[in-house]
């Protein structure tokens, strides 16, 4: 694969509803770079995954080629349901290696009009992207990430009780976390952001003085 040379690339790891898109975007703004939610990815092919007819190997190399970022916006990607089955489908070994290219390509090979990348999901700073200009680890505790995703889901209309959303998030996490396969883990040269008591607005602060000081002093 052809890497672009002095690109900024930023790679983020979090367990669910942690922040991590949210700060992701801003980064990208910020920067102008290239964003991708390689959740989203696992959601699609979760999806695809439902319909258990059209679901094999083939159906999946096939999905994954079509997909175009801007795509990853439906917003019926964003249910529990889903989300539940893409951690499951994010299990098999061969579903992670078909997806690993399209992921490669967005972060070492991002359009020119973009400065760099920034991906977020499990297996980033650990697997995919080990070699990025900035690794960051964010995360908030379990009943903050509960309570935003249920106020998430009730803008959606989503008929979910805060309850099944905080066991579902468990789930997620112990599934994410124990599995065999780019488990969820803090890389030991991840930064550490926590962001169960900071406004979107003041974790952004705190990313973007570690990055303005690496990439100024680096100019
Ligand atoms: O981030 P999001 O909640 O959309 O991710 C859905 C699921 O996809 C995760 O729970 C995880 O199992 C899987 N995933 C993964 N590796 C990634 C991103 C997501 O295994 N890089």
């Amino acid at each position: 694969m052809r890497k672009r040379k002095n690109i900024i690339t930023v790679a983020i790891d979090s367990p669910a509803a942690a922040g991590a898109g949210t700060q992701a975007k801003y980064i990208a703004e910020e920067y102008n770079l290239l964003y991708l939610d390689t959740g989203k990815i696992y959601r699609v092919i979760g999806k695809l995954s439902l319909d258990k007819k059209k679901f094999n190997y083939r159906t999946v190399k096939n999905k994954v080629s079509s997909i175009k970022i801007k795509n990853l916006e439906d917003k019926s990607l964003l249910s529990d349901k889903i989300a539940v089955a893409a951690s499951l489908v994010a299990k098999d070994k061969k579903i992670r290696k078909i997806i690993k290219n399209f992921q490669l390509n967005c972060g070492y090979n991002p359009p020119k009009k973009y400065e760099g990348s920034v991906l977020d999901g499990r297996d980033i700073t650990s697997v995919l992207m080990k070699d990025a200009m900035f690794k960051f680890y964010i995360t908030a505790d379990i009943k903050t990430r509960a309570s935003r995703r249920y106020l998430e889901f009730k803008k959606l209309k989503k008929k979910i009780t805060y309850n099944e959303v905080l066991k579902s998030l468990k789930n997620r996490d112990y599934l994410d976390k124990n599995r065999r396969i780019s488990p969820l883990i803090k890389t030991k040269d991840s930064i550490l952001i926590n962001t169960s008591k900071l406004s979107k607005k003041a974790c952004f602060k705190k990313i973007k003085t570690i990055m303005d000081k690496k990439i100024n002093g680096s100019l």
